[in-house]
């Protein structure tokens, strides 16, 4: 009898050609998978890898506290690995990425003496670099999930690039089946926020990475005061480039001999 482990893995956003081989060999692998892929395509191939695949999204539920349904997720993974199963768990993206039921399983499993661990992917912010040719070296890139953003005050440098995720779901507890954003007055809210750093008619982009072959990504520039009304999805991401040049501070620089 195998000893009880678990795998969290990653499928990318465009599965399977964005999904490792590495990703692919332990799906197939393992006694028991599970899959908090929301896509019925992605949903349909996990399951063609490995018929042991049981999807964890019955588990939302209008109503109920999403956090609630993280905690049902992780508990009925650690199920399966107690009973000394190998078990891989599978997200879409990156299994580490704003994806607490998987970092919260490897934690538990680990804690409770079983072997846990997790393989890197291609997350949304990836598909998003490549898509828009941002670097976020140049300028450097500060990325957020958009409630923790407003609620924690982080604020924004106008220097900097900014990635706002879940702009669709800001403030928002519990799951919702619409499409669409789920709440537009957060959205506005956000918009207010960042109205106190940029421009309103700063160009930022709400943005959707393809998640079928050949298909293109949705890349929608509006003006930072049009945001709330843009076609923000569940799946939207914001980037906000910088609005102004970086500033030297030129007793660092000749401290560091780059002048
Ligand atoms: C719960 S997080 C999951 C992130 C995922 N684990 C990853 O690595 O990309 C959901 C958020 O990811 C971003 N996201 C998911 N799919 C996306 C897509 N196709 N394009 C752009 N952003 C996406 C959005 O900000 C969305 O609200």
């Amino acid at each position: 009898m195998s000893r009880g482990s678990l795998c969290a893995v990653g499928i990318g956003i465009r599965a399977p050609e964005q999904t490792s081989r590495e990703a692919a060999a332990r799906i197939e692998r393992a006694e028991k998978v599970f899959s908090l892929v929301a896509d019925p395509l992605a949903q349909y191939w996990v399951a063609s890898l490995n018929p042991s695949t049981e999807s964890l999204t019955y588990l939302y539920a209008r109503d109920k506290e999403r956090r609630q349904t993280y905690l049902d997720m992780v508990e009925r993974i650690l199920e399966e690995v107690r009973a000394q199963r190998s078990v891989c768990a599978v997200s879409y993206g990156h299994p580490g990425v704003a994806a607490f039921p998987l970092h919260e399983s490897v934690r538990r499993a680990r804690s409770e003496g079983f072997d846990a661990e997790m393989l890197a992917a291609v997350s949304a912010e990836d598909c998003l670099f490549a898509d828009l040719g941002v670097d976020p070296m140049v300028g450097g890139c500060r990325s957020y999930e958009a409630t923790d953003f407003l609620v924690h005050g982080r604020g924004a440098d106008p220097a900097s690039n900014l990635v706002l995720w879940q702009i669709g779901a800001i403030g928002e507890k519990s799951w919702k089946a619409e499409a669409g954003v789920w709440n537009r007055d957060g959205l506005a809210v956000l918009v207010d926020t960042l109205l106190a750093t940029y421009p309103s008619e700063h160009e930022v982009v709400v943005y959707e990475a393809a998640r079928f072959p050949a298909t293109p990504p949705k890349i929608e520039r509006v003006a930072l005061r049009d945001v709330a009304n843009a076609g923000v999805t569940p799946l939207s991401t914001l980037y906000v480039p910088p609005s102004v040049e970086s500033t030297v501070d030129e007793a660092m620089a000749r401290r560091l001999g780059y002048l």
